[in-house]
């Protein structure tokens, strides 16, 4: 099964994907990671993109379409969870294209609701294990009170260089100007599915595991 996780910044897409990997074992591709990586380990490209993504403007279509398209020659296994990705009509058309040469399919595209004030409040509070990139939260998932993540064993927790209210702003007006869109593309196409996203985590976890299996 092949599926979009669709939503704004702090919908809580990378949450809900981590879950679906281990409870399912399909493969979490989520751009964004891809783009920090390639940050980390001093690529052309990861340089190219730094400042843009700081900001928290979009990077460019060809070089997140070229992201998925290297990645889609994996072998998906139990499917694919699209983290991130699509984020504008020429990426959606995009993947629908690169799914079709791999004869593959695209299942479902869950939207994951969340409303503005609740999503600055989740990103101003969120940090990550410097090691596996497990997601906490201040407020919903704290970090464990040994200092210990609970994923990895890392003792080492960062915060994004785009979760300022700054970056924050601009990351929230791209995604209604270019993203939002992707609902009724996808509504269209028959493959929308819309969750509560507003909840506590094992409840929206709960909300697409019927969404998927219904
Ligand atoms: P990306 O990394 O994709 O960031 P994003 O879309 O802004 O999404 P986030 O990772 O901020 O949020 P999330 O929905 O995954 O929430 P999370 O689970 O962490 O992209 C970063 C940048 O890369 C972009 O701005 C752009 O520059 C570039 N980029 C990436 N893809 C691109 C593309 N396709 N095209 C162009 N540019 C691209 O949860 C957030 C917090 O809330 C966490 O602390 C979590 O613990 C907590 N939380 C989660 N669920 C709940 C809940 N139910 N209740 C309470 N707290 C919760």
């Amino acid at each position: 099964m092949n599926i979009i996780l669709l939503g704004p910044p702090g919908a809580g897409k990378g949450t809900q994907a981590r879950r679906l990997v281990e409870e399912r074992g399909m493969i979490q591709l989520s751009t964004g990671d891809m783009l920090r990586a390639a940050r980390a380990s001093g690529t052309e490209m990861g340089r190219k993109v730094a400042a843009i993504m700081d900001a928290g403007g979009l990077v460019t279509d060809e070089i997140v379409i070229g992201l998925i398209r290297e990645r889609l020659a994996d072998d998906g296994g139990a499917g694919f969870i699209f983290d991130g990705f699509p984020r504008t009509l020429a990426q959606a058309d995009a993947l629908g294209q690169l799914l079709a040469d791999e004869g593959q399919t695209l299942d479902a595209v869950v939207e994951m609701r969340v409303d503005d004030e609740a999503l600055v409040a989740r990103i101003t509070a969120r940090s990550t294990c410097a090691t596996c990139g497990e997601v906490y939260n201040d407020l919903s998932k704290p970090i464990p009170a040994d200092g210990v993540c609970e994923t990895c064993g890392g003792t080492e927790f960062k915060r994004r260089a785009d979760d300022n209210e700054d970056s924050l702003r601009t990351r929230l007006m791209e995604y209604y100007k270019k993203t939002s869109p992707l609902i009724g593309y996808y509504h269209a196409k028959g493959n929308l599915r819309v969750v509560d996203g507003l909840g506590a985590i094992e409840e929206v976890a709960a909300a697409i595991t019927v969404a998927l299996d219904r």
